[in-house]
């Protein structure tokens, strides 16, 4: 199979930090293991990190990975305890970190992790929306608390980076829940498409966020979900979040911070890691085809869009290297995908 190699850590400057390559196709699939025919991947940062930190992806070969958590494809084969698909199904998926990526022709998946692609896309639209989708529901339902049924109507999240790719879900999906979203942005661009997904305010992440929020008519909110820089937001939480709310990080601290500044308002704060549930098989891991399921449903019925904003063709070494610096100028407004082999 082709595949596009992460040979060692290498800054996009560099020409090699990807190469093309043939290799032995994986498999056959065993137990709940899925064998798919990629056509269509997305790159998020989770990417970038792991090129320059040496995580995940591994090959098991001299320290080379393929890395890709997001895709889109067809089921080639089937592990004998397979139950969910079919050899023939179109599929998307992010997949799990310590497996090799999507950036290849065949990739081994487990079934649990995946679910039939929404109809309405092609395979690049498609490949834009799985690890942020499953992100942002599991940050605004399992960890902030939100009512899956939309229960919690009118209740607030201010989702800080909203226009890039975990933010760009976390407005839709808080919005079909239910959520008055107030997403943050600093550029012109960047304001307009936070508006366009749904939210109802969007105020600028370089000003103080309770001035901000007092500017666009709000008060403290009921949730911050923070999708940038959880160091430098930290100080200004205890200020934006109602009494009892609650707060959800995706970004991990450079530094410990100070989690007592959320006691006097008995603020909740709890991580979201999109890859906990498939890397230590828990035994819910299934909620994470479900949240597909329950993504493909809203995106067929005109309710969700995919986010994908840019894209290129053919998956290669020379196209990778182009969508990792996109991601990591930081400017990233939705996503970006490549499709196709050639
Ligand atoms: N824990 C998990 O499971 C998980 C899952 C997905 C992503 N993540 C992490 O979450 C982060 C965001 O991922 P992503 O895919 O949304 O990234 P992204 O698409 O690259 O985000 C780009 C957006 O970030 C905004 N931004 C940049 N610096 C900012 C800052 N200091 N404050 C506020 N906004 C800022 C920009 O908005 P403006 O141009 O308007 O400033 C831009 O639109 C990454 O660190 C990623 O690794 C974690």
């Amino acid at each position: 199979m082709k595949a596009v190699i992460s040979p060692r850590a290498l800054p996009t400057s560099d020409a090699g930090c990807f190469v093309d390559a043939t290799l032995p196709d994986p498999g056959p699939p065993a137990g709940h293991d899925l064998r798919v025919r990629v056509e269509a991947v997305s790159v998020n940062p989770v990417d970038t990190k792991a090129r320059m930190q040496r995580y995940g992806g591994s090959t098991g070969r001299g320290g080379e990975a393929i890395l890709g958590w997001d895709a889109a494809g067809t089921v080639d084969a089937v592990g004998p305890e397979v139950s969910l698909f079919r050899p023939g199904d179109a599929v998307y998926y992010a997949g799990t970190i310590g497996r090799p990526g999507s950036n290849a022709e065949l990739q081994l998946v487990d079934e649990r992790i995946v679910s039939a692609k929404p109809r309405s896309l092609d395979w690049a639209d498609a490949a834009a929306v799985p690890l942020t989708a499953i992100t942002a529901y599991e940050a605004i339902v399992d960890r902030l608390g939100v009512d899956p049924e939309a229960m919690d109507r009118g209740k607030s999240v201010l989702v800080i980076a909203g226009a890039g790719g975990a933010g760009s879900m976390a407005i839709q999906i808080g919005r079909l829940l239910g959520l008055e979203v107030i997403a943050t942005a600093s550029r012109a661009e960047s304001t307009d498409w936070c508006r366009a997904l749904g939210a109802s305010a969007v105020i600028d992440h370089r000003a103080p966020l309770a001035e901000g929020l007092k500017a666009a008519g709000h008060g403290e909110v009921d949730c911050v979900l923070l999708c940038a820089d959880t160091d430098g937001y930290w100080p200004q939480l205890a200020d934006v979040i109602k009494p009892q709310g609650a707060i959800c990080s995706i970004v991990r601290t450079l530094a410990p911070v100070a989690l007592n500044t959320l006691m006097a308002k008995c603020a909740r704060f709890s991580w979201e890691a999109m890859f906990a549930r498939s890397s230590f098989g828990t035994p819910d891991m299934i909620e994470q085809h479900r949240i597909l399921e329950r993504v493909a449903a809203w995106i067929d019925a005109g309710q969700l869009r995919s986010t994908a904003t840019e894209r290129l063709s053919p998956i290669n070494a020379e196209n990778l290297r182009a969508a990792h610096a996109r991601v990591e100028s930081g400017r990233m407004i939705g996503k970006i995908v490549l499709s196709g082999w050639k």
